[in-house]
């Protein structure tokens, strides 16, 4: 995996770059739109005053609408869109604490009542340790939201997994795998929202809870 992943990881910032030369001036705030239809999507009002974990964060995560909370922030990326982004500087989230590391080497030191990871899982270099690490992060009584592209066809995920076509997300899995995942790791399901529709993917939020 760790092959594919560093792959994944170059070709990543690449994305990135080609990206915002299509982007103009407004992309911020749609995107701070697009946080908070997500949230409303899964039911969550805006915390305020709350520990938060954004994994996976990206240069434009949903750190960028948790003003008003202690929020910690983890992308392995962070360094390379400091230099190469211009909408990102960390200078711009004095609030947040950013780590730049993989998920899988962030030392848990305390826990946090709302963990997010939007767009990432798919990306990382070993899930399963990540997903005991997001149980491990998450306060009882609190929330992981998490946002998957999920196969909609097991024969197209198999020819996903063996041929290895999708360079950008080195994990390629249904949404009852991930189900399966979060659920052998403690997680309880709370609600399930199909987002998006898609001919290989459809887009899904899972938000999880820790008893
Ligand atoms: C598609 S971006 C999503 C960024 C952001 N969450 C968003 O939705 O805008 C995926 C991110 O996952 C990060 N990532 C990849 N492997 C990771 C790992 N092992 N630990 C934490 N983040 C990782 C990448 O660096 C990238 O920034």
């Amino acid at each position: 995996m760790s092959y594919k992943w560093k792959l994944a990881q170059y070709l990543e910032v690449r994305w990135w770059k080609n990206y915002q030369k299509k982007l103009g001036k407004e992309y911020l705030g749609n995107k701070k739109d697009y946080w908070q239809k997500i949230l409303a999507a899964a039911d969550i009002s805006a915390p305020v005053n709350k520990d938060v974990l954004d994994v996976g964060c990206g240069p434009s995560g949903i750190y960028t609408v948790m003003d008003g909370n202690r929020v910690q922030a983890v992308d392995p990326l962070l360094d390379q869109y400091e230099s190469a982004i211009d909408f990102f500087t960390q200078n711009n989230y004095p609030e947040v604490h950013f780590f730049a590391q993989p998920f899988e080497d962030f030392d848990v030191v305390q826990t946090y009542d709302h963990v997010y990871c939007l767009n990432a899982i798919n990306h990382f270099r070993d899930i399963e340790v990540s997903v005991q690490k997001l149980y491990a992060c998450l306060r009882p009584g609190g929330t992981l939201l998490v946002g998957i592209d999920g196969h909609r066809h097991g024969f197209l995920k198999k020819i996903f997994q063996t041929i290895h076509m999708d360079l950008l997300h080195p994990v390629q899995m249904s949404l009852a795998d991930y189900e399966a995942l979060f659920s052998k790791r403690g997680f309880t399901t709370q609600k399930t929202v199909q987002y998006t529709t898609g001919n290989i993917f459809n887009y899904y939020l899972l938000k999880l809870t820790k008893e």
